[in-house]
This record gives structure tokens, sequence and C-alpha cells, in this order.
């Protein structure tokens, strides 16, 4: 029902908790993780691309957030064909980011601070320009070079159709086919699988080789003093026996379609928590890939100091996610479903419901997360109220654009929601600021694989991905020292800057800092967590406590006016005052003690 009549003290009061957390401590169980994109973070050279040094130097912009760690997109050596998930050497820094030096002052800074860090590993596949995929290219069919990734002959009587019909999940065949040579069987030159762009050839996990590869590598981390490892794709590595056609098509963020174009798993389904977001197809989620996982639990475990693994893993419904963090895998598991969740109580709620309730199950955290360097920013897809935010995958100039007020006042709502939700929490660099999405970048400065893999069908993640200001109105708005960005950034990021935040009662940054102060004072993140009785099933309304604290999210058109004795604690936007009772305007969040 939607509810006008004002709210009192008792219709706040909750029911029986729905989750209680775990009573073992880790630091992770309940951390509040920053995504920093190293190539848009800031530029520490002048060259225009974020590095090492430039993390150094606003390592204090984190600490004086209040976040608990900081994961790092990919820093490695790199041909730079993903953004550095095309990894040429796992144990090097790429010129372009720094060396190992800077990488070894960033880590000793961050942890002067009381900041974990948290690298990325990209284990499902290497850069074409990996030394094994060189030695592969250069050895014959059927040698242990050729092992190590995923070659096969092709079908048809000349070899020349792909071995199967898998789609690359950035537009286009699966497949690429070598050079001819001469010691070429009948069938001609082999093909390897990719499942991402060709030039990032799957590895073959079936091989003890790359097993033993890839533990060595996280102990080359562990042994440098990092805390953890974001693992990248943790549900492809395996593939299905036989590698067997299939007739659908995984994207990056939007999920799988089938032929005919139906979702796989249905968006509106109330009961799973499934909104969209999982990848299907015998490439994905194969049983094989926790046995992985198991062993590199193992290896984190001879280390002191809880270290930790998080699972990328587009997989739904969350009954399925949470199998990557039983209590001998990984330890955390991007909640993808919640990202993709629309603006809409009852959807979040179940969303919310459904985490907590399947990682309760696992004895582990539930993740929260909403934006990162594969989407659309919460405050550019909340502005796209007519299709529910669900367009994830770049907004091109020709596309509708989103409303920016609006996105921003949902944005921020959204933010104060998930903030005060139990488990561990990502933050994507430049949410603390408010920032959109650049949904208008011309193509020619465009960079994603995918942009260019499907013609420019998708407008891929450039935008979301531009360089931070931080300096308002400064060449570049303070990027770096020459004023240089590799991509331009739009002219709203000056005013945005964190400069011109810093200190600015009601600026997006100490709305940020504020709420991840009361989640620390208030022990939110090891909080149980119950509804608010009276409102849960309201179309309008999502509202729980959560430790001491009522939190109530507004998404109905009415504002709802708040009892008399409730202390506001923090607010996504201005309460409204007018009537002379204390209201919660259309799309804010409130967090109370009540
Ligand atoms: C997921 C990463 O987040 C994305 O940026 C990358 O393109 C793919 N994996 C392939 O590594
Ligand atoms: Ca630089």
């Amino acid at each position: 029902m939607t509810r006008t009549a004002p709210l009192t003290t008792d219709d706040l009061s909750a029911g029986a908790p729905v989750h209680t957390p775990a009573a073992s401590g880790e630091w992770w169980r309940d951390a509040v993780i920053y995504q920093v994109y190293p190539r848009s973070f800031a530029d520490g050279n002048g060259d225009g691309i974020g590095d090492l040094p430039g993390v150094t130097a606003k390592l204090d912009h984190l600490r004086q957030l209040g976040v608990d760690a900081v994961w790092l997109s990919p820093f490695y050596r790199s041909p730079q064909k993903d953004a550095g998930y095309d990894v040429a050497d796992y144990r090097d820094i790429d010129p372009l980011f720094g060396t190992l030096e800077d990488f070894d002052e960033m880590l000793a800074g961050a942890h002067e601070r009381g900041l974990k860090i948290i690298v990325d590993l990209v284990p499902n596949h290497s850069s074409d320009q990996h030394v094994w995929f060189q030695e592969a290219l250069a050895a014959a069919p059927g040698s242990d070079a050729r092992e190590r990734y995923m070659f096969r002959e092709g079908r048809g009587p000349a070899g020349d159709e792909p071995p199967n019909n898998w789609q690359s999940i950035f537009g286009g065949p699966a497949w690429t086919r070598l050079a001819p040579r001469a010691d070429d069987g009948p069938l001609g030159p082999q093909w390897y699988l990719h499942l991402f762009d060709s030039s990032q050839p799957d590895l073959n996990w079936e091989n003890p080789e790359v097993r033993a590869e890839f533990e060595d590598v996280l102990r080359f981390w562990l042994d440098r003093g990092v805390d953890g490892f974001r693992v990248d794709v943790a549900h492809g590595m395996v593939k299905a026996p036989g590698l067997p056609d299939w007739d659908g098509h995984v994207s990056m963020v939007e999920g799988t379609v089938e032929d005919g174009h139906e979702q796989v798993s249905d968006p509106s389904d109330p009961e799973d928590g499934s909104t969209g977001a999982g990848h299907a197809g015998p490439m994905f989620d194969q049983d094989g890939v926790h046995e992985i996982y198991r062993s590199w639990h193992r290896v984190l475990a001879e280390y002191p100091g809880d270290r930790c693994l998080v699972a990328e893993a587009w997989v739904e419904p969350l009954s399925r996610l949470a199998r990557y963090v039983r209590p001998d895998e990984m330890h955390q598991a991007f909640n993808f479903s919640f990202l993709t969740a629309p603006w809409d109580a009852a959807k979040l709620r179940t969303v919310v419901d459904v985490s907590l309730d399947t990682m309760d199950a696992v004895s582990a955290p539930t993740t929260w997360v909403l934006s990162n360097h594969d989407v659309v920013r919460h405050a550019s897809r909340f502005g796209l109220a007519e299709i529910g935010g669900r367009q994830l995958n770049g907004i091109a100039a020709t596309d509708p654009q989103p409303d920016a007020e609006l996105g921003l006042r949902r944005a921020r709502a959204a933010t104060l929601l998930m903030l005060a939700l139990p488990g561990s929490a990502y933050l994507y660099q430049g949410e603390e600021l408010g920032l959109p999405d650049h949904t208008a970048l011309p193509a020619e400065v465009r960079q994603d694989p995918s942009f260019f893999r499907t013609d420019g069908a998708e407008p891929g993640r450039d935008g979301c991905r531009v360089p931070l200001p931080w300096v308002g109105g400064a060449p570049g708005n303070g990027f770096g020292p020459t004023g240089k960005t590799w991509l331009p950034q739009p002219g709203v990021y000056a005013d945005l800057a964190a400069d011109r935040q810093y200190g600015v009662k009601g600026s997006t940054y100490e709305m940020y800092r504020t709420a991840l102060e009361l989640r620390r004072s208030e022990q939110l993140g090891a909080g149980a967590l119950a509804w608010v009785d009276a409102l849960s099933d309201s179309p309008d309304v999502v509202a729980f406590r959560v430790a001491g604290v009522v939190v109530v999210s507004n998404l109905g058109a009415a504002p709802l006016t708040l009892p008399a004795e409730a202390e506001v604690l923090v607010a996504s936007g201005d309460l409204d005052t007018s009537s002379g009772a204390v209201a919660l305007p259309s799309d804010m969040t409130v967090w109370l003690h009540a």
C-alpha cells in the first residue's frame, strides 16, 4: 500500500532479524573496499594516464574518506588491449604505471594509514604477448607449449570453421585461427579460444602447469605483503568437457541471451533475487572451478593476517554464487544481482533478503556494490528512469541521455541504503564525488574492445573510466601535473571535483564520509538486520533496522513524514521541514535513531 500518513516510532519497529552476523571477526567481513582503477585515478608523471605514484599521493584522500581497503585493477605489464586485463607478465608492473619499487612504496603508504591492499588477478586468460603464448605460437601443434592454452583443430574438411560456435563476450567469434605453418596437420592451422578479445587467449586450467604457475603468482604478491586478490572471471576458468556448441551469447554486463534473445535469468523473478546479471553456457560456472579456489584458499591460509579472495563471478541465482564462498573456497563474491537491481522497493528488498540468506548459509559476508569499471556509474544509470536504469554497457551520445539531477539524487539514496547493509561494501573511485559517466564520448576516443568488436553497437565501458577531477577548473581538473587526460572529462567534472566538495556541507563527498564514520561507530557492517514490519510490503519504501539504526528509503513520489522523536543521523539530501514536521522527500534515504 502507498503510505501517506505520518510515520510513528511504532511504525518503525522491526520484526525478527533475518540476518545475524557470523561470530568470527576477519577484517574483510565488514570492510568498505574502494576500487582504484589505476589509469584513471591520479597521474603522477603527467603523461595523462594514472599511475602508482599517483595512487600513493592520494592515499590521504582515501584515509579521510574512511574506507578500510583498496582494490586496484591491474597494473601488470600489459599491451593494454583491454586496459590491463590482458597481462603479459604477472610479476611485474607496466612501465605506464611505474615500477615494483613504486608498488612497494604504495603498499607501505597504505599500510601505514591502516588501509589494506587487494590486487587484481587475471587467471582466465593472459595477453597474447605473454611469453607462454609466444612460445605456443612458435611451437608445433600438440606441443606442451600449446597445452597451456585452448588450441583446437577447426571444423569442416579443411578445418577452416571454428571448433565450436561460441561467441566472445566482447562480440564476434570466440576463436581465432593461427597463420599456417609447415608442420600443421591435415586440418591446417589450429584455432585458439578467447572468451574476450583475440589478444586475450584463454589458459587451459586442466593443465597442472597452469595451476602451479598461478599458485606461484599468488605467493609472489603475498610475499610482497598484499592483503588479498580480486579474481577476474572467476566463473570462467573451467569449460564444459568437449566444448559443446551453445546457441547463446553472453554480454559482459547485460547478462545472457539465448538465441531468440530471451534473457536467461528472468530479471523480474521475485523469488530467487536474480536481476539478470548471470552468465550462462558451457563456459561458465562449471563445477570444476571450485577445486581451484580450494587450493588457493590453502595457499592464503599459510600467510598471517586474514588474506582474502574476492570472486568476480557473474553468476545467478545467488545460491549458485554462494558456492564460490563456501568455507574452504573464496572469502567474498561481488553481488552483481544487487548492482543490477532496479530502483524498485520490492526488488531491492528481495535481492537484499536473498543475498543475506544465501551467504549466511555458507557463513560468508554478503557484499554490496553499485558501480565499477565495467558498468555505467549509478549516478548515470539511475538517471535513465524510463528504462529502470538497466543500461549497463555504456551510454553513447546518440542514446537517450540520463537526467543528471535525478540520477545523482537516486544514486545518493541508493548509496546510503547500501552503506547501512551488513557485510562488506565496494565503492568505485569517483562515486564519492557523485560522478556521472561521460555519456557523450566521441567514437574516436573510445578504447574499449567491446566497442570495436561490436562495430559500435555496444558503446562499451570508457564512459565510467574517465580520469578523476581533483581540482575543479585546473587543466584536466587536476588529474595530473600537465592537464593531460587519456579520455576527455565531461564539463560537469569541474564542479564535482574533490576540492570543491571537501568540507562542503551537503556535498556527496561529505555524505560518504559521514556515512562511513557512522557505519563504523554504529557497527553496521557487523549488525543484525530486521525489516520494519509495517513497511515490509510497501511499493514505495524500503525500511530496515541494522544494529541500532533505522534506515528508510523513499522510492515513492510523495514525501514521507518521519516521527517527530526520531534523531536524523545522516540523509542523502535536504529533508523537507516546510510543513513543520520533518519529511523524507522522494528518492531519498535517511538513517535514524528511532
Ligand atoms: C572482468 C573485468 O572487470 C573486465 O574489465 C575485463 O574486461 C574482463 N573481466 C576480462 O578480463
Ligand atoms: Ca602517468
